[in-house]
């Protein structure tokens, strides 16, 4: 109990799901090749909650984050903000591709959940 388990071959290159964990949207990100060269090099920008993309994403082709913004709780739109990547509509937060928080109120990165990637291609989470 208290794990999902996901089919990563549902989750088409370029886009996002969202699935439910423990009653909070997790959003599971298919990255394309320039999204993850992206978040590389921003790995040496000014960031507010200074993470590396490698220390957030194990598989680079996969970003997994808890979808509730870091300012006060509110559901971040995927694939979308200055940075393609989240953004939060209640109060203007803005995300990268990997997740980090690039502008607005929010004072952290987005939350990266415990998971695992199984040989058959599917990832559980918790
Ligand atoms: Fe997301 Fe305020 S809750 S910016």
């Amino acid at each position: 109990l208290g794990t999902v388990e996901v089919d990563l071959s549902a989750v088409p290159l370029g886009q996002t799901a969202t699935i439910k964990w423990r009653g909070k949207p997790v959003m599971i990100r298919h990255r394309t090749p320039e999204e993850i060269e992206a978040a590389r090099r921003d790995d040496n920008a000014p960031l507010r909650d200074p993470e590396t993309d490698a220390s957030r994403a194990i598989n680079p082709e996969w970003l997994v984050v808890v979808g509730v913004c870091t300012h006060l709780g509110c559901v971040p739109i995927a694939n979308a903000g200055d940075w393609g990547g989240f953004f939060c509509p209640c109060h203007g937060s803005h995300y990268d591709v990997s997740g980090r928080v690039r502008k607005g109120p929010a004072p952290l990165n987005l939350e990266v959940p415990t998971y695992s990637f199984t040989d058959d291609g599917k990832i559980i989470i918790g």
